[in-house]
């Protein structure tokens, strides 16, 4: 397919962003899918904070990392990214590379347990104030579950409002496929 799937382009998009030694975050670590491509691509001389706020997701993501031996360069934070100031050293604000938060629930987990409008964009606000020029912050938007509607509108509104002297939007996603197809928002500071 010359059109990239949604996860697929996430992940190009990272790998146009991060190289090694950049600090970057995982909003949602999950299964550990994004944190550990993260983790190879910052290498040892960089450092990736990963959240999230089920233990579940906080220990396969570990035993991911561990089994591929770049549990060293990331801190997994069983929290939630909304408070992602917390846990970010003052030497890494204004330093961030990239951040990605895939929304939604765990697969294959609690569906119950979802990603909330004010916690995400709050989040988001405060990855984008430590994010450096040039730096990208992409959002996997997964709605088709109770509250995705929501959220998703939410983060639309949100970064549509973004000053384009500040930042560029992306909007990628199928136009024509049924149900409720995930999309991606990336937001590019320059
Ligand atoms: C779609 S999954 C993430 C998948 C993951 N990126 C992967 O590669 O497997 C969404 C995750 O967000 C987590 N989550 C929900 N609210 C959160 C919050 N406020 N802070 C951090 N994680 C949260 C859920 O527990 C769930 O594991």
């Amino acid at each position: 397919m010359i059109l990239h799937r949604i996860v697929d382009y996430s992940h190009i998009l990272m790998k146009q962003a991060v190289k090694n030694g950049d600090i970057v975050i995982d909003g949602t670590c999950g299964n550990g899918h994004d944190t550990l491509l993260l983790a190879e691509l910052v290498g040892g001389g960089g450092h990736v904070y990963a959240f999230d706020i089920q233990s579940e997701a906080v220990r396969k993501t570990r035993d991911r990392l561990s089994a591929e031996k770049v549990l060293d360069q990331t801190t997994v934070i069983h929290d939630s990214h909304g408070k992602v100031e917390d846990y970010i050293p003052e030497k890494h604000k204004g330093n961030v590379q990239a951040a990605i938060f895939n929304l939604g629930y765990l697969p294959g987990s609690d569906k119950s347990v979802v990603t909330t409008p004010d916690e995400t964009i709050a989040s988001v606000t405060n990855v984008l104030s430590s994010l450096k020029k040039g730096g990208l912050v992409v959002l996997v938007v997964y709605h088709g579950h109770p509250g995705g509607s929501e959220e998703k509108d939410a983060l639309l509104e949100y970064v549509t409002s973004l000053n384009q002297k500040e930042y560029h939007v992306l909007n990628y996603g199928f136009i024509n496929q049924k149900r409720t197809p995930p999309f991606i928002l990336a937001i590019e500071k320059h």
